[in-house]
């Protein structure tokens, strides 16, 4: 475990009330957020990032030739800061093998659903289209699978009459903002790890599922 281990950048591509969370946390938590990179200009989270007195940085990817030449460019932009930790935050980029292989272990993406259920986007609708009674959230180590990481931990939430995306999405962000500050403080102690493909906490190796929050 590295010894900036409790040094964290976020990456968001949008509102950023993960970020949000994941910065009110860090004031009184076990960890410190070093940097907020952005792929869209427009971020709204980079203001909270600012009003946080936090350092940000913008890679638009639309400047970039390729996949590979952004992937470089965003991880030179990550070392700068110099994290233990790289917290995708509603971060909407595909990161190629190359990026992933660099901070093995190292990276973990928050997701709206309960994985491997419904991996990709618009995943509200998706689960709402099919009938299903239980959505829910996941955090996991990024892999070089899309949305296939070995999974760190998970909350569910039931589905009502009535739901609809909307509501789908504001009851998964409550949830959201209480797990990832939670799982980034795991990291932030030394508790989690990735190995051959396997998420551990404490030592021990965790389901499918993750740690079962609810
Ligand atoms: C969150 O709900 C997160 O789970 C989702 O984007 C939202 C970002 O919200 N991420 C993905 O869909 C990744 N595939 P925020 O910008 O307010 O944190």
């Amino acid at each position: 475990m590295q010894n900036n281990q409790r040094s964290v950048v976020v990456l968001i591509s949008g509102n950023g009330s993960n970020l949000q969370a994941i910065m009110d946390y860090s004031v009184s938590g076990n960890y410190s957020v070093a940097g907020v990179i952005s792929n869209r200009p427009d971020a709204y989270g980079l203001r909270r990032a600012e009003q946080g007195n936090i350092p940000t940085a913008v890679l638009n990817h639309k400047e970039y030739a390729s996949r590979d030449l952004f992937d470089n460019a965003l991880a030179d932009a990550i070392d700068r800061f110099e994290p233990g930790l790289i917290v995708l935050a509603g971060f909407m980029r595909i990161l190629g093998a190359d990026f992933v292989k660099r901070f093995q272990g190292r990276i973990l993406n928050i997701h709206p659903s309960l994985l491997p259920d419904y991996p990709g986007t618009n995943t509200h609708q998706r689960v709402l289209d099919a009938g299903e009674k239980l959505h829910g959230v996941s955090v996991h180590f990024v892999t070089e699978e899309l949305d296939g990481g070995p999974v760190i931990a998970q909350e569910s939430i039931a589905i009502e009459d009535g739901d609809d995306a909307e509501t789908l999405a504001a009851k998964i962000h409550q949830k959201e903002h209480v797990l990832y500050p939670t799982v980034v403080s795991w990291f932030a102690d030394g508790r989690l790890r990735l190995e051959d493909n396997d998420a551990y906490l404490d030592d021990r190796l965790l389901p499918e599922s993750g740690e079962r929050i609810t």
